[in-house]
Parts: C-alpha cells; sequence; structure tokens
C-alpha cells in the first residue's frame, strides 16, 4: 500500500458548505439528509460487496464514484428497496430506508444500471405504465403528467416512437423521466452515462443539472468526468470499502503541490514504479505520461501540475482496479 494511501482514507463525513443540521428547530423534520451507517453485505458466494459504509447526504447532486466491482449497485439497490442489507441502518429524515419499504417507493425515483424496455413499446406508454405503478391512477391526469415529463427531458416528439429506435441516451433519458413521475425527494440513478458517447453524455449532464436542488441525487459512476461536471459532493469506494467521502474542490485543493508530471517511453514505467508513487500513466503520442504523487520536487525533470478530480481518484483507488 502507498505510504500516502492513509492520508486519503477519510471516514470522517462532512459537509464542509453548510449542509449541517444545527439550525433544525427540535422536532422539525429534516427529510433532506440520508444517513447511511454501518451498511454491509456479504452474497451468499462470499464477496464482501459493502463493508461498514458510513455516508451522509444531503440535497443535491452527491457522485458515488469507484471503478467496477466496488459496490455502487449493491449499495443504490439496498437504497432503492430492492435488496437487504446485513448489517447497518440507513434512515432519510424519520424514515427508516432499510424497514419501511413501502414508504420509502412512494418518495423514491430510481434508474437501475440496466434499464430496458421491450422494444416494441412507445415511449409514451412505458411512461402511462410507470406512472401506474407510481400510483397516477387518474387517465387524465396520467396524459399530462406523461407529457410534461416527456418534455422535460426533451423527447416530447418521440412519444409515439417505438423503444427498439432509441439511442443509448435517449433511453437513459426517458430512464430520468421514468425516475422523475411523482416528484421523488430522493433520486438513485446508477450508471446512467456508462455506453454513452460523449455527445450523449455531454446532453445527458445537462438534463441531470437541471433537476431540482431540493432532491437528494445519487449519481453512481466510474466516469470521473460526472463527477467533475455534476456533483458538488462525493464518495470513492472501491472493494466495498468507502476510501474518501470530500467536496470535490476541497479534494483537489489537498493534493495542490503533490502531483507532478513526466513523459517517459513506455518501456520505462516498471522502472519508475519501482522509484515513485506512480499514480496513473496513459499512452501519450506513442510515449508514456505518468503522474506521481510526491510531497517534494523529486528532480528527475518531473513537472509540478494542477491537480485535477481523476488525479484524487488514482491516489485512493489502486492503479491495478482501474486499468
Ligand atoms: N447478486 C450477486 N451475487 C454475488 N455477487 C454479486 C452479486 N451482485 C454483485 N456481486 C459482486 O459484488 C461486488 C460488487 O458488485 P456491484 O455492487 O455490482 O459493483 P459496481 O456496481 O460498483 O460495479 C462485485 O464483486 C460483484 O461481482
Ligand atoms: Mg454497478
Amino acid at each position: 500500500m502507498r505510504k500516502f494511501f492513509g492520508m486519503w482514507r477519510d471516514k470522517t463525513i462532512g459537509r464542509p458548505f453548510g449542509h449541517s443540521d444545527v439550525s433544525l428547530k427540535k422536532g422539525e423534520k429534516n427529510m433532506n439528509q440520508l444517513v447511511i451507517k454501518n451498511l454491509s453485505k456479504t452474497y451468499p458466494n462470499g464477496v464482501q460487496a459493502l463493508k461498514n459504509i458510513d455516508l451522509t447526504i444531503g440535497s443535491g447532486m452527491f457522485g458515488l464514484l469507484g471503478p467496477n466491482g466496488a459496490g455502487k449497485s449493491t449499495l443504490m439497490r439496498t437504497l432503492a428497496t430492492l435488496q437487504n442489507a446485513d448489517e447497518g441502518t440507513a434512515f432519510l429524515g424519520d424514515l427508516n430506508i432499510l424497514k419501511e419499504k413501502e414508504k420509502v417507493r412512494e418518495i423514491l425515483g430510481f434508474l437501475p444500471q440496466e434499464f430496458d424496455f421491450y422494444p416494441k413499446v412507445t415511449a409514451g406508454d412505458m411512461l402511462s405504465h410507470f406512472a401506474v405503478l407510481k400510483g397516477i391512477s387518474k387517465h387524465s391526469e396520467r396524459k399530462e403528467i406523461v407529457n410534461a415529463m416527456l418534455d422535460r427531458v426533451n423527447l416530447s416528439e418521440y412519444k409515439k416512437k417505438k423503444l427498439g429506435s432509441f439511442s443509448g441516451g435517449m433511453k437513459q433519458r426517458l430512464g430520468i423521466a421514468q425516475a422523475l413521475l411523482g416528484d421523488p425527494e430522493l433520486l438513485i440513478v446508477d450508471e446512467p452515462t456508462a455506453g454513452l458517447d460523449p455527445k450523449e453524455r455531454h446532453h445527458f449532464h445537462n438534463l441531470l443539472s437541471e433537476i431540482g436542488e431540493n432532491m437528494i441525487v445519487i449519481l453512481s459512476t466510474h466516469i470521473v468526468d460526472d463527477v467533475s461536471d455534476l456533483c458538488s459532493d462525493m464518495a470513492i469506494i472501491d472493494k466495498g470499502e468507502l476510501l474518501l467521502t470530500k467536496n470535490p474542490l476541497e479534494a483537489i485543493e489537498e493534493l495542490n503541490g503533490n502531483i507532478r508530471s513526466k513523459v517517459i517511453e513506455s518501456n520505462q514505467l516498471d522502472e519508475y514504479k519501482t522509484k515513485y508513487n506512480v499514480i496513473s500513466s496513459r499512452l501519450y503520442m506513442g510515449k508514456r505520461q505518468i503522474h506521481i504523487f510526491s510531497e517534494t520536487d523529486p528532480g528527475d525533470n518531473f513537472k509540478e501540475i494542477q491537480p485535477n478530480l481523476e488525479d484524487v481518484y488514482f491516489s485512493v483507488i489502486p492503479e491495478k482496479d482501474v486499468d
């Protein structure tokens, strides 16, 4: 384990900018905070997907960042009442998420990682079907809501089109419309940008950024840019463990002065890895550009660079888990 690893293992939960509930009057509910304590899950095959997760999440967009297999979907499905944890608690205000499942479903919007629907169904019919499940039973009201939702995700003109003709980006936008039915207080979107091309991802980011500030939105992703673009707060998890939870800007600031870069020959990588804390490496015009973590100038033609969120991510995630 790298020397600086410990420094980044921050299990104290802080919402740095004024999201504490100290100002609440006695007896007043704070539905705007999701408090997860000591959440653990081991699957029957022995995989420990969540290890004592502690997280406090306030309103706005929260990024849950981690590589494949980190435990993101397990955590999200648990919060969405679709599977049980072995241990721990999760409360949204007074609402016991792990126990009061019916009540949770009334205030929850969920876009699962694998979201697909029968290709022969139209977008309008699909949303209408989900609206019935959300308890919007009056036909005229449902029609109005479906139209408003399609408009909100920019799919009005595709209302009568079958889902089989939809692109990945359009399906995800429809998935968001489905999740927003019934005005949820808690919106969970699991890897919504995986598989989207850069342009679709950009559109999707714009849509997510318009979603209400007054809602808790948890977005899981393995794409660092999703978090840099959208999230005011984040956590990084890997192998079921919470490695860091921080305001992204603060996390970047803490790395200031410690990230250095150099372009090396591709075959020199192993040599550099033995000498330095190489946190990331990528091909660069036929050579290799490496970033190292070093609090002091190591010489050797390394150049100090302005860190970004990717450096934060690679500082806490062992590189082999990301490659
Ligand atoms: N139903 C399951 N049964 C057994 N193992 C599972 C199951 N679902 C997920 N896992 C394992 O749990 C770990 C976390 O998976 P997951 O929560 O899907 O991570 P992520 O969404 O971050 O990719 C992985 O090692 C995965 O293989
Ligand atoms: Mg997943």
